[in-house]
């Protein structure tokens, strides 16, 4: 496939309703791609649809990352809508309380489940339209990704993405497919109940931080990102 026109490149994003993906996929606009918004809540990702432009630009699919039928459409939609799909972002996750005797196991099965497998299921749909594009994957692990958190299996489950997006390049090296980690320290985004410090990075941080990685040239793979708030140590 010819390298597009900068204003035909097709990004696919997962979480994309609300703070990191909301964010990229704002930023990336900016930038001039055009873009497939997937999560659940199709109300948010709809209004995010038309302030982008409609779905000539933005196109909103309702996608629960954890149905391998939902993540097959939502590609199947960036190539039918558009023709192509350059680069794709698994960003969708969520958190949970530290401690081994916190949440339910049905809250933890779900936290797995959305992390861990709706990441392994976003790569394994997008594989051969990427590969097809020489495209880019892009995942958002995170700084729990890389430490561990007392008490927290979300630190476990991130440290899963973490090793995925090696594994996955590893697996695609050849392929002209370059991956990504984002790794983000405290985020202010509804992830928290409530913003748990002062001085926390905004959406936008982490944003421009995946269109640094999206803006380099095809031989360059940046391979991860690793951001925190000035005032994180730990
Ligand atoms: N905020 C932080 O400090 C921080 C730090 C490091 C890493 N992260 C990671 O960054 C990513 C984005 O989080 P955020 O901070 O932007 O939080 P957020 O505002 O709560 O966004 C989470 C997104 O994930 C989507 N999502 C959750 N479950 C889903 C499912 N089953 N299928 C499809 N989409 C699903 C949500 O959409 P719907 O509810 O509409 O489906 C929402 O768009 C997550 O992977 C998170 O673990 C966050």
């Amino acid at each position: 496939m010819s390298e597009p026109a900068t204003d035909d490149r097709v990004l696919l994003i997962t979480g994309a309703s609300s703070g990191i993906g909301a964010a990229t996929a704002r930023a990336a606009a900016r930038e001039g791609w055009r873009l497939v918004l997937a999560a659940r809540s199709i109300d948010r990702l709809s209004e995010l649809s038309k302030e982008l432009g409609g779905a000539g630009r933005a196109l909103a699919v309702q996608c629960d990352v954890c149905e391998w039928d939902q993540q097959q459409a939502a590609v199947a939609a960036a190539l039918s809508e558009f023709g192509r799909l350059d680069a794709v972002f698994a960003n969708a996750g969520f958190g949970a309380k530290r401690g081994f005797l916190n949440e339910t196991p049905e809250f933890w099965r779900e936290m797995i489940l959305t992390n861990v497998y709706g990441a392994a299921l976003t790569i394994r749909a997008s594989i051969p339209a990427l590969t097809e594009s020489r495209g880019h994957l892009l995942l958002t692990s995170s700084v729990a990704g890389r430490r561990v958190l007392p008490g927290s299996l979300y630190s476990c489950t991130k440290h899963a993405v973490t090793a995925m997006g090696e594994a996955a390049r590893a697996d695609l090296d050849g392929t002209g497919i370059r991956v990504t980690l984002i790794e983000p320290g405290m985020t202010d985004t509804p992830f928290f109940d409530s913003p748990p410090s002062d001085g926390m990075l905004q959406d936008d941080d982490i944003a421009r931080a995946v269109i640094y990685a999206l803006s380099q040239p095809p031989h360059v793979d940046v391979n991860e990102i690793l951001i925190r708030p000035t005032a994180q140590s730990g």
